[in-house]
Formats: C-alpha cells, sequence, structure tokens
C-alpha cells in the first residue's frame, strides 16, 4: 500500500489551507489510499525555532516521511514565498530526506501575482532535500475557497477541476514507480 502524506505549513488553525488539502485527501480516499498528516503548528514550537534534531516529535515525524512514497508539501503565500513555519519543518528534514520521493507541491495565497512562488521558492527548497520528482503542483487563491461558519469549505469549480487533474496525476505518478519498483511497494 502507497504511503502518502501531507507537510501542512500553515500557522493558522481554521487556514483555507485546509479546505484545498480536505479535497485532495477525499479525492486519495475514493481511490482507497490514506493520507498521515503533519502539521507543521502542531509539533512543539521550541523544537522548530531550535532546529532540534533530537525532538521525538521530529524524529517522530521524519520517520513517517522517510516510509512515504509520495508528499504532498502545502503552504500559504506568505511575504512572496512559502510561511516560515514550513521552513522550520523542511529544516529539520535531513539532507535527501524527499529522495526518491513524488511530490505535490500546494500553495495558497492572495493574489495570482505570487503564482510563481511555488517554481522560484518551494519547489527549489525541496529539489535540496532531493526530491527530483516534483508535479507542477497547484496554487490556490484565497478567493476561491469559502469558509464556512461551521469551519467547513467550498471550493469553487476550477480550483476543483485543477485540483482533480492534479491528484489523478499525482496518484498516477506513485503508482507507476511503486510497479517499476515492487519492493518499494512492500515496505
Ligand atoms: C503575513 C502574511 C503575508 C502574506 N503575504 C502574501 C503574499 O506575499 N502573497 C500572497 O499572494 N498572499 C499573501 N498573504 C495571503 C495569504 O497567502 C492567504 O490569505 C492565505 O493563503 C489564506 O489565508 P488563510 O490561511 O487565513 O485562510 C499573506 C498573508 C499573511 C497573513
Amino acid at each position: 500500500m502507497a504511503k502518502i502524506v501531507v507537510i501542512s505549513g500553515s500557522p493558522s488553525v481554521s487556514s483555507r489551507l485546509n479546505g484545498v488539502l480536505q479535497t485532495i485527501q477525499s479525492q486519495l480516499l475514493a481511490e482507497g489510499l490514506e493520507l498521515s498528516w503533519i502539521d507543521v503548528r502542531n509539533l512543539p514550537p521550541e523544537d522548530l525555532i531550535y532546529t532540534n534534531f533530537k525532538s521525538p516529535a521530529i524524529i517522530e515525524a521524519n520517520e513517517r516521511i522517510a516510509e512515504a512514497h509520495a508528499v504532498v508539501v502545502a503552504t500559504p503565500i506568505y511575504k512572496a514565498s512559502y510561511t516560515g513555519v514550513i521552513k522550520t519543518f523542511l529544516d529539520l528534514i535531513p539532507q535527501k530526506g524527499l529522495e526518491g520521493k513524488v511530490i505535490l507541491p500546494v500553495a495558497i495565497g492572495g493574489t495570482i501575482a505570487h503564482l510563481l512562488a511555488l517554481d522560484y521558492a518551494l519547489k527549489p527548497v525541496l529539489a535540496a532535500l532531493g526530491a527530483r520528482i516534483q508535479l507542477p503542483g497547484v496554487y490556490a487563491l484565497d478567493t476561491q475557497v469559502q469558509r464556512n461558519e461551521d469551519g467547513t469549505f467550498e471550493l469553487d469549480e476550477e480550483l476543483g477541476q485543477r485540483l482533480t487533474a492534479a491528484t489523478e496525476e499525482f496518484v498516477q505518478e506513485f503508482r507507476h514507480r511503486l510497479q517499476l519498483n515492487p519492493i518499494a511497494a512492500q515496505s
């Protein structure tokens, strides 16, 4: 069974990024797949700020990443880049910790002007962690995600279609790689 991890880098508990990720999760569940979440905001802040590689919570999160075949890396856009929150965790992933994994980068921003932050900011740092199989990814506008009072989210149709297409490509890509390397599928 493929192991998939989502790393979510929003500092906000009710971030519209959650609406985007829940949509991806629903689609993966419909494919019979499961996601394990690493919400960086729930990791011990001191361990993140002091880059504490010995932190049990960080070690556990890194073990899940090491076992994963595919990783969704998701961040809001802050100051034309990924958030500081996600970077504190990326700094704690071992060198080459994303090697061999299929990566789906996801970002949400307030302006389309920062669409390329996926390409000039997020993807290079993931490449520095060994990620060579990075899909084009999805950039959502926050106006495309409506946050309801009950905590649920509604996505506009255009974003929903792009998420469906990107998630299908993600699933195809890691299934294809697992077929080529069945030993990895058993681990
Ligand atoms: C400190 C801060 C900086 C931000 N900088 C940008 C930015 O440079 N470009 C952009 O498109 N959106 C920017 N935004 C908007 C967020 O990306 C967007 O509203 C967020 O992804 C969704 O908000 P939510 O997490 O509150 O739902 C910024 C938001 C905050 C709080």
